[in-house]
């Protein structure tokens, strides 16, 4: 946030007029738009009162900003040839475009997130940062020369990787995949990207859990998908409601998170992948088994994915690093029949050339050092033990308020709220005692769900962290 520089010799007010200007001549305060009140303004800028009235009265008398009655301080409508640039309607564009904005949870969510004020955060789904194998990657960077070309390379993704990652699949996860059917992606966010973007078409209808992984919901609208929910119970989706949706809506693709399911943490019953598989075999419809989590496993062995049971090229398996080793690799793949790694190449092509080589050339390093065994047992352990004391102060501070099935694995424990609650003033009143979690309407589920990520929080904030919660939650459950 950009404060007026107190030791020059420029007044502050004058200091203050200038940055407004600026940031409406670069279009970020369109014409039209409110302006904050002069208290506000004086508390954005760290400045006295009587400056920020300085401020708009210099803005004021050139005619860029103006009082509106009844409604306060705006930017004027009429600024041809009072600031340097004539400035496009910015706000028009942004309601423009395919993509639809992420959902408002997600933006208030990130808005705390960014603002600093250290909210311990059970929201994101993603590793802490010291859960990350930082030091193997140190030691990669240290011990092997880069001696890659630095031109555009395959949109497919780096060879050495794909190699590395064939054998990874193979050894970890039973899949029987080569090189040339895998494609790399930046996350598995990238390839569902693909998948929609270039496999299906506007209006073609498609299955989905519900509730399920919520960043995935606003790219299946923006790509004009018409969704369809299939309920998760504890055993994961049922086969049946499959059927049911291709004979009512002759849905197109089946989008399965089979393991760990984000955000419930079910996995899907034996008996039930069999028939999901035969069903889906069957009817010719693809499933697309975006595996995150399955690697995460706290107690058992890790559930074998979908795709080891599918012979004849059904199943598109998704991986990614993001949950097993760090997110901000961006490292995702993708396991399909060649004639979709091939089509799917070939718009990574005009989409972005593909994903920059350096954290390829780390993964693949990563991957070939003998390091992921190691990281992969600590990590579960690291997890579990956060799981657990997640667990014990949910137990401990809310053993009225709150039910829950004990995920085996993932990063999140879905929580049903046993009386009826508002999501909206639970994370308004969350986010005032200081704590950041999910709530589950952003899944597509009813209201009166939270997910709370295990991951994130340090492990020492994990107990404080709930008790700011149950009392976020006991405020908002009291009567009034
Ligand atoms: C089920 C699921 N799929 C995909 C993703 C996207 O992850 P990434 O793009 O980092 O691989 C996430 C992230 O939370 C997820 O939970």
């Amino acid at each position: 946030m950009w404060k007026p520089e107190r030791s020059t010799n420029k007044p502050l007010y004058r200091q203050i007029a200038e940055h407004i200007e600026q940031r409406i001549s670069i279009g970020e305060l369109p014409p039209g738009s409110v302006l904050p009140s002069e208290r506000k303004l004086a508390e954005q800028y760290g400045i006295n009162r009587s400056t920020a009235v300085q401020a708009y009265d210099e803005l004021r008398a050139s005619g860029v900003i103006e009082r509106v009655p009844g409604s306060g301080t705006r930017v004027s409508k009429h600024l041809w040839g009072m600031t340097p640039l004539s400035v496009p309607n910015w706000s028009r564009y942004v309601e423009g475009g395919t993509f639809l904005p992420n959902l408002p949870f997600m933006r208030r969510i990130r808005e705390s997130i960014q603002s600093g004020e250290n909210h311990i955060n059970f929201a994101s789904g993603e590793l802490a940062p010291e859960l990350a194998p930082n030091e193997a990657v140190r030691t990669i960077m240290t011990q092997h020369p880069f001696e890659e070309t630095l031109g555009y390379g395959d949109p497919q993704g780096y060879a050495p990787l794909r190699v590395q990652l064939a054998s990874f699949l193979r050894t970890y996860r039973q899949i029987q995949a080569t090189d040339e059917s895998i494609l790399i992606t930046s996350g598995s966010q990238q390839s569902l990207y693909l998948i929609t973007q270039c496999l299906l078409s506007p209006g073609d209808a498609i299955a989905i859990e519900n509730p399920s992984y919520c960043y995935s919901l606003p790219m299946f609208q923006s790509a004009g998908l018409r969704l369809f929910g299939l309920s998760v119970d504890k055993h994961g989706v049922n086969p049946e409601e499959i059927r049911t949706l291709y004979r009512q809506h002759r849905i197109r693709m089946v989008f399965l998170n089979p393991n760990y399911q984000n955000p419930t943490g079910t996995v899907l019953a034996p008996a039930r992948r069999l028939e999901i598989v035969a069903c889906c075999e069957q009817l010719g419809i693809p499933i697309v088994e975006d595996d995150a989590f399955s690697m995460t496993s706290l107690e058992t062995d890790p559930p074998m994915p979908l795709k080891t049971l599918d012979h004849g090229g059904t199943v598109i398996y998704v991986g990614s690093l993001s949950k097993i080793a760090a997110s901000g690799l961006r490292i995702g793949w993708m396991v399909a029949p060649q004639s979709v790694i091939h089509r799917l190449a070939d718009a990574r092509q005009q989409m972005d050339f593909g994903l920059s080589i350096f954290p390829q050339w780390i993964a693949a390093h990563f991957l070939n050092s003998g390091e992921l065994a190691r990281h992969l047992d600590g990590l579960r352990l690291s997890l579990r033990h956060r799981r657990d004391l997640l667990v014990d102060a949910l137990i401990r501070e809310l053993p009225e308020e709150i039910t829950f099935e004990l995920p085996n694995g993932g990063l999140n424990l879905w929580c049903k709220v046993n009386k009826p609650v508002g999501d909206y003033e639970l994370l308004e009143k969350g986010i005032k005692q200081g704590v950041l979690f999910v709530p589950g309407s952003v899944y597509g589920s009813e209201s009166g769900y939270v997910r709370l990520s295990y991951a994130r929080p340090r492990e020492e904030e994990i107990e404080t962290g709930i008790r700011k919660f149950a009392e976020a939650l006991r405020t908002t459950l009291a009567p009034r």
